[in-house]
């Protein structure tokens, strides 16, 4: 998971190194599903023993006793940190490094102490203000952090997000859901890949709407992160996951 780092939204004019103000650290316990993949990508928990992540952190479908999976803590450092190795890695149907940016890595043995993140289901929630996190690079070029950084960032739909001004059509707009500040200055950034993008549902649970996919640099004016929209996806998540046991 990449480092969310928040440069001041200072002027747009101000292209010059950035300031990492943003991205708090987050809590002990605030976002009890966010996994860190040894890999150095982010992930969700979305069952006891499967995490959700991002196709492009993963290599190919099939048995894969590789990966190590952090949870239950800010601090990767914490000695009580939970670890899991991967038995299993599920890449998506297609995947060729254009869109369909999901992925599930089951872990050896399931854990039953954390909250799961539900994904969502409908394009209900594919709107409004996100809350991303991570432990990736603060700002771009950056180093991965060792305590979870957190940020929020607002919507920017398909037809703003596509328009010659940001990513000039390179958007797929069913797969691909993008957020960010036009200035700038907040966004998730390399190593927070593979991370959840969530917010908060009808009754106040947190709810996955994206998966950290992609970017220019990171956190630039007019270069909001792309994301890639999980209730699109949702039936073949939900169908590879039964297909894994859960
Ligand atoms: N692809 C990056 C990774 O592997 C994530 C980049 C997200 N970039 C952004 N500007 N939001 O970690």
């Amino acid at each position: 998971m990449g480092t969310v780092w928040t440069g001041s939204p200072a002027s747009a004019a101000d292209d010059g190194p950035q300031r990492v103000v943003g991205g708090t650290q987050a809590t002990q316990g605030e976002f009890p599903f966010m996994v860190r993949l040894s890999m150095g990508c982010g992930g969700s928990l979305y069952s006891p023993t499967l995490v959700l992540t991002a196709a492009h952190c993963v290599s190919r479908t099939g048995n894969n006793t590789s990966i190590t999976a952090t949870l239950g803590v800010v601090d990767l450092n914490s000695s009580s940190k939970i670890t899991r190795k991967s038995n299993y890695v599920y890449r998506a149907p297609g995947y060729n490094g254009s869109g369909k940016d999901w992925a599930l890595i089951r872990l050896s043995s399931p854990i039953t102490t954390l909250k799961t993140l539900p994904i969502a289901q409908s394009s209900t929630y594919d709107t409004g203000t996100f809350t991303i996190a991570g432990w990736g690079a603060a700002r771009e070029g950056g180093s991965q952090q060792r305590y979870m950084l957190k940020a929020t960032v607002p919507f920017v739909n398909d037809t703003t997000c596509n328009s010659s001004s940001m990513y000039d059509g390179d958007i797929i707009p069913a797969e691909e859901i993008c957020a960010g500040y036009t200035e700038g200055g907040v966004d998730t950034c390399q190593g927070d890949s593979g991370g959840p993008m969530f917010r908060r549902d009808a009754n106040n649970a947190w709810i996955q709407v994206g998966i950290v996919s992609w970017g220019e640099g990171c956190a630039r004016p007019n270069k909001p992160g792309v994301y890639t929209q999980v209730s699109y996806f949702a039936p073949a998540i939900a169908s590879a996951a039964a297909s894994l046991g859960g």
